[in-house]
């Protein structure tokens, strides 16, 4: 009975392969140069010089709850890719990207259930991936090397998500950020590693329930206000308007670049476990309007100031308890904020209330 049980349970599972295309994938794309051939089973869907359409063809062959594994590597040009609900795509070649204006190289939207297991990307797209109205979405390993553009974006203006998790996402080279999200209730987050990044490294908005593991950061957001990891627009405030601790990061490393960890325009509810942070270009870390913001430990050594600020568009930043050892740069709290619990240990000059 019970093993009946767990059979039927497993069977409603769709199993991550160990490996890129291991296993029997219900359908896969092969191929390179000129000749890409698409097979669903032993069902030839696609063959011709069109890598996007070769994928998109096996993609469209297949029913939720199926796998596609692109085994070729090429490139999909100005294009977009399209996922539908409960499909599950593994780039196991590198999928080369370009640019096409608001769009995802990859997109999933208004989708349940979608998986991506392994993604490798390179290229300069507009966005990397795109999503907006997902539930159960689960994306792997995902590394992309680009020369520009976005990774992962989840959309402003758009349909909200629920429950989504991402595995070990790197990003080298983007322009912009390499995780951007919006819209969020539900979000599992291994590790996000940021290498020479325009922007952000890790970007909260209006993103609830959130735990993720590690954000490091290296050379990200280089001369600009952002930061490694920075949570802004309403980040980590509940529906009922409170900002009860709901988004919770074990770690964040940065190395130079912009900021380390900024917190902005009403964001909150965050605790962060620890905090390795050197030589950042910008605040080591700037707080700002923020509400309940808990940092419990770790170093800061050089680079900019650890900042607790406040600009009069919003009240006045609150309830922030920071335990850190700051050695090489100073800590100033201006204005004071409501209800700060400094625990500072190293050296440096120190102007906190
Ligand atoms: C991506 O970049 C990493 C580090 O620079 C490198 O090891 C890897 O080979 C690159 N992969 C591709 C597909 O470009
Ligand atoms: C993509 O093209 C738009 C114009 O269509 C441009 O503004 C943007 O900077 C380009 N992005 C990348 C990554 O090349
Ligand atoms: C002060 O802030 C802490 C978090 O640092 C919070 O737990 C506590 O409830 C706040 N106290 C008041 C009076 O708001
Ligand atoms: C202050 O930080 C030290 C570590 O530097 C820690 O041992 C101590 O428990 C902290 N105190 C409070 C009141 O949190």
């Amino acid at each position: 009975m019970l093993r009946i049980f767990i059979l039927s349970v497993l069977a409603l599972i769709p199993v991550v392969q160990a490996q890129c295309g291991s296993g029997t994938p219900d359908a896969r794309v092969t191929g390179s140069g000129s000749t890409f051939t698409a097979t669903r089973g032993s069902t030839n869907v696609y063959t011709g010089s069109d890598y996007r359409a070769a994928i998109q063809a096996a993609l469209d062959s297949i029913s939720s709850g199926q796998r596609v594994s692109v085994i070729a590597s090429g490139s999909i040009g100005a294009n977009t890719i399209t996922i539908s609900s409960g499909k599950i795509f593994e780039g196991c070649g590198t999928i080369n990207v370009g640019n096409k204006s608001g769009r995802g190289a990859i997109e999933s939207t208004n989708t349940q259930n979608v998986q991506i297991p392994y993604l490798t990307m390179t290229g300069n797209p507009y966005f990397g991936l795109r999503f907006s109205g997902t539930s159960g979405l689960n994306l792997g390993t995902i590394t992309m090397n680009l020369s520009g553009g976005l990774g992962i974006r989840f959309d402003r203006d758009a349909a909200a998500n629920s429950n989504v998790k991402m595995g070990t996402i790197t990003v080298t080279g983007a322009g912009s950020h390499a995780v951007e999200t919006w819209n969020i209730n539900g979000l599992e987050i291994g590790s996000v590693i940021a290498r020479n990044v325009g922007e952000s490294g890790l970007l909260l908005q209006k993103t609830t329930n959130a735990n993720v593991g590690l954000v490091d950061g290296n050379n990200v957001g280089a001369g600009t206000g952002y930061a490694t990891f920075r949570m802004a627009n309403n980040n980590g405030q509940l529906s009922n308007g409170a900002y009860t601790t709901n988004v919770r990061v074990n770690k964040v490393v940065s190395r130079g670049g912009g900021r380390g960890v900024f917190c902005v325009s009403q964001s909150g509810g965050v605790e962060i476990t620890t905090v390795d942070l050197a030589n950042n270009g910008n605040n080591a870390i700037l707080i700002e309007n923020c509400y309940g913001v808990n940092i419990r430990g770790g170093t800061v050594n050089g680079g900019g100031e650890v900042r607790i600020s406040a600009r009069s568009e919003f009240p006045n930043t609150r309830d922030i308890s920071i335990t850190l050892r700051v050695d090489g740069t100073t800590v100033r709290e201006s204005p004071c904020g409501d209800n700060t619990t400094w625990n500072l240990s190293g050296n440096g000059g120190r102007t906190i209330c």
